[in-house]
């Protein structure tokens, strides 16, 4: 799980020539320089941090989910800009280009790869636009739909709309500190996922800046580009400002239980029976397995596999167990297992109010490195006892794996409806699963970034070709519709990063 990347793929062609430190300096001041004259009244300067200023480290720091990119030789910024008003935006995007300064757009920091903070090219020159005062939240109870900012996270806004209504809800993300600037530009699943679908499929409109730095919404950026931005990546065809979103009706009270089974009491053939029960149950429930390496109970100084069954019903404690039951006995669930709450309080075991810290993160503190497999049969006991050891094997503090099942809505929604594409199946995170998951191409989300199955060259220069192999695992089909629309917006690839669509141009 804990892979360090290999040197060799760092170093490749960059794509800025190279300067020396006095031009590298005179370059910095030049952006400066333009930034302060553009931007009317000079607000900027208040917003805008360089090395020396006092607050840059803080700032760096505060939104960095991953501490892998956050050591003295993670790459850095020039300048950091933390605008307060659109100007700002179209300045700093005005005044990059003019001297070929790469933008990095941070709204919650959760990148797994660190793209919206750092970039792998040590020779590049960027900037961080972090968009962490665009954080306001705007809820219409009569049409239950919402305007929100990309910086606002998952938590915020379940927190905003359970103040307002206990019936009604967002299907996005688990993690409550993840931006939803990010997490919609890539998808966005959830315990509502087999209810409702993704994040992305329940935007109803946005606003984005271009290249150019026009203000587009739905209608005069047209279909095409609608489509792309809602799953085809950040950081690739403008920068998100606001998303119109519907809210879905929920229960005032729902339902979440845990079971949790070690190797010595079943769990191999627990989870192996899951797999085939799991897509079988109403959409009203969602239900993940977390695999984890723990010490075991029983036996001093040993480890074991841990299965964690985590379930959300939307309905009562009596409606589940019945349910359990008939379908899945060998689960053994109990009313002490399950606890109601309302529905924005899953999965914490605290006060509301928690999902209003963006400083909590599932990751704590940690490095971590993530990976994900779309699994569309079955895995045999005998993979699963491959992937307990391998799971033993794993040199790291904690290594797991989460299994969460898609279906339900999500098997309705075509392939094509948005760019995010992978409709029907389970999700896993190891590469022992090679044999067990999909092929040609080996999909994954692009949500959970992952520089190994390919990256675009130095500072995300693009290149059709071998876009196309990482591409494809991402979006499949979607990724040459994709590549149109980042054509037809952004020519001149101004947005992008290691793993952005690159535009046709980019044909070598
Ligand atoms: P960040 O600010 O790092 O942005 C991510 C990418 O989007 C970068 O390329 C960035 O440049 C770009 N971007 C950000 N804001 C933009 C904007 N306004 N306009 C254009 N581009 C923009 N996913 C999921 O679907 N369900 C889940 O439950 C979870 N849970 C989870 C937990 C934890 C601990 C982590 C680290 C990650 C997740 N994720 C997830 C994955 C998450 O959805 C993904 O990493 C998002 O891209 C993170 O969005 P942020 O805004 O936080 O990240």
């Amino acid at each position: 799980m804990a892979r360090v990347l290999p040197i060799l793929l760092i170093l490749i062609a960059i794509s800025f020539p190279y300067l020396n430190s006095a031009d590298r300096h005179s370059h910095e001041e030049s952006i400066l320089e333009c930034l302060y004259s553009q931007n009317y009244n000079n607000t900027i300067s208040q917003v805008t941090f360089t090395p020396t200023n006092s607050s840059y480290d803080s700032i760096l720091q505060f939104s960095i989910k991953n501490s892998r990119f956050n050591t003295s030789a993670s790459p850095k910024p020039v300048l950091i800009v933390t605008p307060d008003s659109i100007p700002q935006i179209q300045t700093t995007i005005l005044c990059s280009k003019k001297h070929k300064f790469q933008i990095r757009i941070r709204s919650g920091g959760h990148d797994y790869e660190g793209l919206s903070y750092t970039s792998p090219d040590h020779n590049s020159s960027f900037l961080i636009l972090d968009l962490i005062s665009f954080r306001n939240i705007s809820i219409d109870l009569a049409q239950q739909t919402a305007w929100i900012q990309p910086a606002v996270t998952t938590g915020e806004l379940y927190y905003r709309i359970a103040e307002k209504s206990s019936t009604l809800a967002f299907p996005s993300g688990i993690c409550p500190t993840v931006g939803l600037g990010g997490q919609i530009s890539g998808g966005g699943w959830g315990t509502l996922l087999r209810k409702y679908g993704l994040a992305a499929d329940n935007v109803l409109d946005t606003r984005v800046i271009d290249a150019e730095g026009r203000i587009l919404d739905r209608a005069s950026m047209g279909e095409d580009m609608f489509w792309a931005i809602r799953g085809g990546g950040g950081n690739t065809f403008g920068i998100v400002i606001a998303w119109k979103i519907k809210l879905v009706p929920v229960p005032a009270s729902v339902t979440a239980c845990t079971v949790t089974r070690t190797l010595e009491q079943n769990a191999t053939e627990i989870v192996h029976r899951w797999q085939y029960v799991v897509d079988k149950l109403s959409n009203d429930v969602f239900f993940m397995v977390v695999l984890n390496r723990v010490v075991n109970p029983i036996q001093a100084n040993a480890t074991t596999i841990q299965a964690s069954f985590n379930s959300l019903y939307l309905g009562s404690i009596e409606g589940l167990i019945l349910m359990m039951e008939a379908k899945f006995p060998d689960l053994g669930l109990r009313r002490e297992n399950c606890v109601e709450m309302s529905w924005a309080g899953f999965p914490l075991n605290s006060p509301l109010e928690s999902l209003l810290d963006r400083t909590i993160s599932a990751t704590g503190s940690a490095k971590f490195k993530g990976k994900s497999d779309y699994v569309k049969e079955p895995i045999p006991i005998s993979g699963f006892e491959g992937i307990w050891e391998k799971l033993k094997e794993v040199g790291v503090q904690t290594g797991g794996l989460i299994l969460a099942s898609y279906g339900g809505k999500m098997s309705e929604i075509p392939e094509s409806s948005i760019p995010f594409p992978h409709r029907a199946g389970l999700r896993g995170l190891y590469e022992y699963m090679t044999p067990y998951v999909s092929k040609n191409p080996r999909e994954a989300y692009a949500n959970y970034r992952d520089l190994d199955i390919g990256r675009n060259g130095g500072g995300g220069e693009g290149d059709y070709r071998r876009a196309r192999s990482w591409g494809s695992s991402y979006y499949k089909n979607n990724f040459d519709r994709l590549v149109r629309v980042k054509t037809a917006v952004d020519p001149a690839n101004f947005f992008r990063n290691e793993q952005s669509i690159p535009p046709l141009s980019s044909w070598r």
